[in-house]
């Protein structure tokens, strides 16, 4: 299959500069949050207070599957804690090409200092978490992409021919990075 798939941390872009993509390459978007949301009906804050985390990993997980039966190629911007199950990447590399858009805890902290629709990010210490979870999803990010993308300091318009270039990219040999600017 051949789905450009973007993965992240929360707040680096994949929802913003996957919308962009779609318009580039002419074809459509599928946000796996807002998939979930639609299935369960409820926010993805709601599942999580409501049936806890691990309930939503299971949807994202079923999700994933149900993408494989899917027509067509599109762009998915997937959730951020989603490469964290092993199963996921395995399903993410049956799906297509995966590109992961790398940020620094600074430039994500910034872009979500007040947002209150990321239930893992409420409470103190938003920063702490920020910097705990990237230490730790990173290395896991890294070693699932095709591509790497650095985000901090681009402005959008780089960002988005990196990667209408990173979708094209046929991972073949080796991992490409677009390093910072
Ligand atoms: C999460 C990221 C969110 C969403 C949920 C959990 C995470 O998606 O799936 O709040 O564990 O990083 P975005 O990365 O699209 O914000």
């Amino acid at each position: 299959m051949n789905h450009v798939i973007l993965i992240g941390y929360m707040g680096c872009g994949k929802t913003t500069l996957g919308r962009k993509l779609t318009y580039k390459l002419r074809i459509s978007m599928i946000d796996t949050d807002k998939w979930i949301e639609q299935h369960q009906k409820k926010t993805i804050s709601e599942i999580f207070a409501e049936e806890g985390e691990e309930s939503f990993r299971w949807m994202e997980t079923e999700c994933l599957k149900r993408l494989t039966t899917e027509r067509g190629d599109h762009v998915i911007s997937v959730g951020g804690g989603l490469p964290m199950r092993p199963e996921n990447r395995v399903l993410l590399h049956t799906l297509g090409r995966v590109i992961y858009l790398r940020a620094k805890p600074e430039t994500i902290y910034e872009r979500l200092k007040d947002d209150t629709t990321r239930p893992l990010l409420q409470g103190d210490d938003p920063m702490g978490k920020i910097r705990a979870m990237i230490a730790e999803r990173g290395p896991v990010y890294e070693e699932c992409a095709d591509v790497i993308i650095d985000v901090d300091g681009k402005d959008f318009d780089t960002l988005l021919e990196e990667l209408v270039e990173a979708a094209q990219y046929r991972p073949i040999f080796r991992k490409q990075t677009y390093r910072k600017s």
